[in-house]
């Protein structure tokens, strides 16, 4: 499962470094969400977002969280070669979300952290 605690137990990773990330091959590091470490694409791609994250090496590609979130929050991104799947959701609208908690629910693998605070 996703640590809860991974704003405290992992560092993010920086700007200069999201953009070098960015211009690679695979399209999982959007624009605007944070990524928190450690990141080695394609096998190790961190924790994407902040409010809502997802550990994108414990995502498998459900895609229940996609489907059910009443205010869209996620979109589909491209992994190429990441060991555990090939497409993982990224929490591009995370501003918006109403912590309604269903995600965390619903995820067969507990994959995402939402904190309200
Ligand atoms: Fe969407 Fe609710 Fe998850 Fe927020 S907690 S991302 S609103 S499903
Ligand atoms: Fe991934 Fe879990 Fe959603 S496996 S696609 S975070 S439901």
């Amino acid at each position: 499962a996703i640590d809860p605690n991974f704003d405290q137990n992992r560092e993010q990773v920086s700007e200069e470094k999201l953009d070098e990330l960015r211009s690679s091959e695979n399209d999982a590091f959007g624009d605007g969400v944070a990524v928190w470490g450690p990141v080695e694409p394609p096998e190790k791609l961190g924790i994407h977002g902040t409010h809502v994250a997802v550990d994108y090496d414990i995502c498998l590609a459900d895609g229940a969280c996609l489907e059910n979130c009443p205010v869209d929050v996620f979109t589909w991104v491209d992994t190429p070669d990441h060991p555990v799947s090939e497409t993982k959701v990224e929490p591009t609208n995370e501003d918006q979300c109403i912590d309604c908690m269903l995600c965390v629910d619903i995820c067969p693998v507990d994959a995402i952290d939402v904190d309200p605070g």
